[in-house]
């Protein structure tokens, strides 16, 4: 039988999405269902480690579910949840704890940073975060885990808590590789083109949610370079600026930098910038307008994610049961 992969994907729901996410990565989603078993959820356990306001999780939660399903991820194909909703994740978690060392936790980069930022807020969950990961991935098996580079770490402890557990009570886990995605396009922030994209820096960061106004002044400010030619052309070292703003245009309009190139040809940057601010305001028009009628559709979000959480309980509970078996828990 010709089963399909499965992937597994968790994610933090502690920002907003924006357009460096958004060509990274998850533009190329709806392409990965068709191939794949996907399995999507957010990852709201782990986001507590840091101190969140009750409110604006709730609605962080809900924005980023109807965001994907906005941006291309059909429900129907592939299993979106919220990892709160599906408590064989909390229950591995302990699991994996007793089978995890302190040791190891210690030496994750992860945690050395974030209780570097939250000294005042150094809890144990924070510390024990990436076993609670191990659980969530792997209750479903997976074949691959795709993360960036920040997440490689956890990944691979994952692989050394599976491995010893099974070492212990024979094949219960399978062996997650991390899978570095074939990177879209690796957008930079529009006042500083020599810092990545990022809600750190919002003036050079624009957020899938943004109004078009909003768009359109952060592109109109952007930075361009101040080398003498002043014309549109793609040299990342000598123009950073303007090869940024090339590589988001390329990417949502689909034209080659020849194109641009020959588009802008006398043209100066003070037509680029505005132009590329179009093309963005409507590239991403669809799934703002779409991600506000689904929030506006309480019922159907809910029904999106009941469904997702009822699909991945039961194979969560799956593994769980056996996990459970071999540790030599009494049955219920
Ligand atoms: N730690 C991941 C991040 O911060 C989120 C995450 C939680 C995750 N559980 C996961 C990612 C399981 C992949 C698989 O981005």
């Amino acid at each position: 039988m010709d089963e399909k992969k499965v992937m597994l994907s968790g994610i933090q729901p502690s920002g907003e999405l924006h357009l460096g996410n958004y060509l990274g990565a998850v533009r190329n989603w709806p392409e990965m269902i068709e191939e794949f078993d996907c399995y999507f959820f957010m990852a709201d356990l782990h986001t507590i480690t840091v101190r969140q306001e009750p409110a604006q999780l709730r609605r962080r939660v809900l924005t980023q579910v109807a965001q994907y399903i906005a941006c291309g991820l059909n429900p129907e194909k592939c299993t979106i949840f919220i990892q709160s909703h599906v408590p064989a994740h909390a229950q591995l978690g302990w699991v994996l704890d007793c089978y995890t060392m302190f040791g190891e936790l210690s030496r994750m980069t992860q945690f050395k940073d974030k209780s570097a930022k939250h000294k005042d807020n150094i809890n144990a969950g924070l510390f024990t975060y990436p076993a609670l990961m191990a659980a969530d991935i792997l209750l479903y098996q997976p074949d691959f885990v795709p993360v960036g580079e920040d997440q490689k770490q956890h990944v691979e402890i994952c692989r050394d808590i599976a491995e010893r557990f099974n070492g212990i009570y024979g094949d219960v886990f399978k062996i997650p590789a991390p899978h570095i995605p074939k990177v879209g396009a690796r957008v930079m922030s529009l006042n500083d083109p020599t810092s990545k994209m990022s809600k750190s820096n919002l003036e050079g960061c624009v957020i899938l949610m943004d109004k078009p106004e909003e768009i359109m002044r952060k592109f109109k400010r952007a930075v361009t370079d101040s080398d003498t030619e002043r014309c549109v052309r793609f040299a990342p070292q000598e123009k950073p600026g303007v090869s940024n703003m090339m590589q988001i245009y390329a990417s949502v309009t689909g034209k080659t930098f020849e194109e641009i190139e020959a588009e802008f040809e006398g043209k100066g940057y003070g037509a680029f910038k505005p132009a590329v601010g179009e093309a963005v305001v409507e590239a991403l028009r669809p799934i703002r307008e779409e991600t506000e009628r689904l929030l506006a559709d309480k019922s159907y979000l809910e029904g999106v994610y009941k469904a997702g959480a009822d699909r991945a309980e039961y194979t969560a509970n799956k593994t769980l049961r056996k996990v459970y078996k071999k540790i030599g828990f009494v049955p219920r």
